[in-house]
């Protein structure tokens, strides 16, 4: 267990350095990528789980800490690891790490039965700067998509992807990616799927913001990671049940985060 302890304290480090070091350029992306594959490989690892769990019941000082700090960097850094990812590609170097392959691979899993179709409209709030989600979806079903994010880098960086990759695409490719709130966003009220990326610190709240916001049959698919997967995302919370209510909970083993899914409580079946 304090061999836990140490590499997480290792990890908080690490994850620091390397996102102080993102100065725009891919200069540094090397460290940032194998740290964060590393970390994603730890946190998917059920041979650590016993042992992080009795790390958090103990509470011994500076561990709530440790964890807090690890999932707040290590989601800095993810979205770091995405702008190096769009960088490359508006570069002409584009590389699959395997965290990228882990959530492209999920993609498909993400709504269950409930995954979107043609004449659907999805949201993604925490889109990033290469918003895999929205690209897969509108290829893949012909859905209306969009996105948001608070980083206006990372639209900006999103924004040159979709046409990077529009230039090539065999169909015509539209992404609109803004830097506005939830409420700001026409796109919101008609939006028949919602996904939260799960490093959204205040994804939960945001939920709670979106009910008055959105239609009555809307699916929301919360992407979030308790117990050992908590130290690479925020965790799934109870909701309010007048507005909320969770018909599923796909859980991935081997990847990074699982995935809830929540509909409103009068929602037409
Ligand atoms: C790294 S990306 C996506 C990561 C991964 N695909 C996932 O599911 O977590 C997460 C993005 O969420 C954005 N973000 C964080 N908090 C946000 C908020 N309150 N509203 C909108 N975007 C937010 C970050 O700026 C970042 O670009």
């Amino acid at each position: 267990m304090t061999d836990l302890l140490t590499t997480l304290e290792d990890y908080r480090w690490r994850f620091t350095e390397a996102a102080a070091a993102y100065d725009g350029s891919t200069s540094r992306a090397t460290d940032l990528e194998e740290v964060t594959a590393s970390y994603s490989r730890l946190v998917t690892d059920v041979r650590h789980e016993a042992d992080f769990l009795r790390l958090v019941r103990e509470d011994a000082p500076g561990t709530a800490q440790l964890v807090h700090d690890l999932r707040a960097r290590s989601a800095r850094c993810a979205g770091v690891v995405e702008k190096y990812r769009a960088l490359r590609l508006l570069d002409d170097q584009d590389h699959l790490s395997g965290y990228f392959d882990n959530v492209e691979g999920c993609i498909d899993e993400e709504f269950g039965a409930l995954a979107p179709t043609a004449g659907a409209s999805v949201l993604l709030v925490g889109s990033g700067s290469f918003p895999m989600t929205l690209v897969n979806a509108a290829r893949r079903t012909g859905a209306s998509v969009a996105g948001i994010d608070i980083d206006a880098e990372a639209v900006e960086l999103g924004r040159r992807v979709v046409a990077r990759l529009a230039a090539t695409a065999p169909a015509p490719l539209e992404v609109a990616l803004e830097a506005l709130p939830l409420e700001e966003l026409p796109f919101t009220k008609g939006a028949t799927h919602v996904v939260f990326s799960s490093t959204v610190a205040v994804k939960y709240d945001l939920l709670d913001a979106l009910h008055p916001l959105t239609r009555d049959d809307v699916v929301v698919a919360m992407r979030f990671g308790d117990g050992l997967k908590s130290l690479f995302n925020y965790p799934m919370r109870d909701v309010d049940p007048d507005r909320w209510r969770l018909v599923d909970t796909i859980r991935r083993p081997d990847q990074v985060f699982d995935i809830a899914l929540y509909e409103k409580p009068g929602a037409p079946s």
